[in-house]
């Protein structure tokens, strides 16, 4: 990916307003983001808590673009194109979303002329031809592989990402490595990746669309009344709090490019006596690694427009954003929990599932009114600084192309 993030780019007034309509709608952007930008960016493939031994494995689907990611006879995780190196054929499928380690593989061996990967990678055998040497050079294409914060992301960028690096200085407390998935779910919205990524990088939708979370963040209302003193309050109420339970937050990074990547991630009071995102404020389970001092806020961030979280004392929300096709996104939300979570899976998931059916209605219903002729590109509300942001990054990237 050619490094677009320091170009100094004219800041036109259109920089200052939505994408046009066929950045949403265009097969052939869709095109060249595969080409260009879905590929280097950070995916995240899994909890490395699915992957404990050498041969437990994910497939990984990111539009067209398949990978395994597998941990190989000298334990190290792999990521591997999951295209045979014969016909092509897709040698894994992606048809469960496992909440616990997958049998381990011993190989990999394509369903269709059953030719045999080691879990490097390397072709060991080449059903029919075992005496033409000139096979045995082929390998499945690797991408790299990091590890951060008990996460596992893979990607084709010539360099290690720092954002995915510092992950560990912000979600490494909760101990996710020793964490385990409780549910895990699959939405499918029917709108461009892109709308979805707008939608989470501002919360100014909030107050008229998602009661639930509103009855859980108070400053939802303290923003919306103009009362942003009572939100600096409860800010410094759960610091020292936090303080005293020996927890040191997080540094805030609003939202912020570098190598080509935007990322964010902010501590939030929860506001009065609520703990967690629960129904009744109350925690649902023990705490998430050694992060007592969160209790009574959370953290919120992402890194690149694949990923967000949100974590809280007793369990972590990761959301991961999975281009299909031009109006067609999968979004997945993983829940994580300490072994000894006591709440019901209704429980634990009421806030999130409920709150993201609120904003895929909102999304479809986005994606048909910028697919209409009449759609022209609007301005930003200072809220959606983020949102702005986001914009201006695809943009950048796209006039480069
Ligand atoms: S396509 Fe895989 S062995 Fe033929
Ligand atoms: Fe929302």
């Amino acid at each position: 990916m050619e490094d677009f993030s320091t170009t100094t780019v004219a800041i036109n007034k259109e920089e200052t307003k939505s994408l046009s309509g066929n950045a949403y709608t265009d097969p052939e952007i869709f095109k060249r983001e595969r080409y260009g930008l879905f590929r280097y960016l950070p995916i995240m493939a899994t909890p490395v808590c699915l992957l404990p031994k050498k041969g437990n494995y994910v497939v990984s689907d990111i539009a067209s673009e398949s990978v395994i990611v597998t941990r190989n006879e000298k334990e190290e995780i792999q990521a591997l194109a999951n295209t045979c190196r014969h016909r092509g054929k897709k040698l894994l499928e992606n048809d469960i979303s496992p909440v616990k380690p997958q049998k381990g593989l011993k190989s990999i061996v394509c369903p269709y002329h059953a030719w045999k990967y080691d879990l490097d990678g390397k072709l060991v055998i080449a059903r029919g031809d075992q005496a033409n040497a000139s096979f045995k050079h082929l390998c499945l294409r690797k991408l790299q592989i990091q590890e951060s914060a008990g996460l596992v992301f893979y990607h084709a960028y010539n360099e290690q990402y720092e954002q995915v690096k510092n992950l560990e200085n912000i979600l490494g407390t909760l101990k996710l490595n020793k964490a385990k998935i409780s549910v895990r779910k699959t939405y499918h919205v029917a709108a461009n990746w892109k709308l979805w990524t707008e939608n989470f990088l501002e919360c100014w939708h909030c107050a008229p669309n998602h009661p639930e979370l509103r009855e859980v963040k108070g400053f939802i209302d303290q923003f919306e009344a103009g009362r942003e003193d009572l939100y600096v309050n409860d800010a410094i109420n759960w610091g020292i709090q936090a303080k005293k339970k020996g927890w040191i937050q997080p540094v805030d990074v609003d939202f912020h490019v570098d190598s080509n990547l935007f990322h964010f991630n902010t501590n939030m009071p929860l506001g009065g006596d609520t703990l967690t995102a629960s129904k009744d404020g109350k925690r649902m389970g023990a705490t998430l690694g050694n992060a007592d001092g969160l209790e009574g806020g959370a953290i919120f961030g992402c890194i690149g427009p694949f990923l967000f979280y949100i974590a809280y004392v007793d369990y972590v929300v990761l959301f991961t954003i999975k281009p299909k096709s031009v109006t067609e996104t999968d979004v997945e939300l993983i829940w994580m929990t300490a072994e000894d979570f006591y709440a019901s899976e209704e429980e634990l998931t009421w806030l999130w599932d409920t709150t993201i059916q609120q904003d895929i209605k909102l999304v479809e219903e986005t994606q048909s009114g910028v697919s209409s002729l009449h759609y022209i590109s609007g301005p930003f509300q200072e809220d959606e600084y983020r949102t702005k942001g986001f914009t201006s990054w695809w943009k950048r990237w796209n006039q480069k192309q």
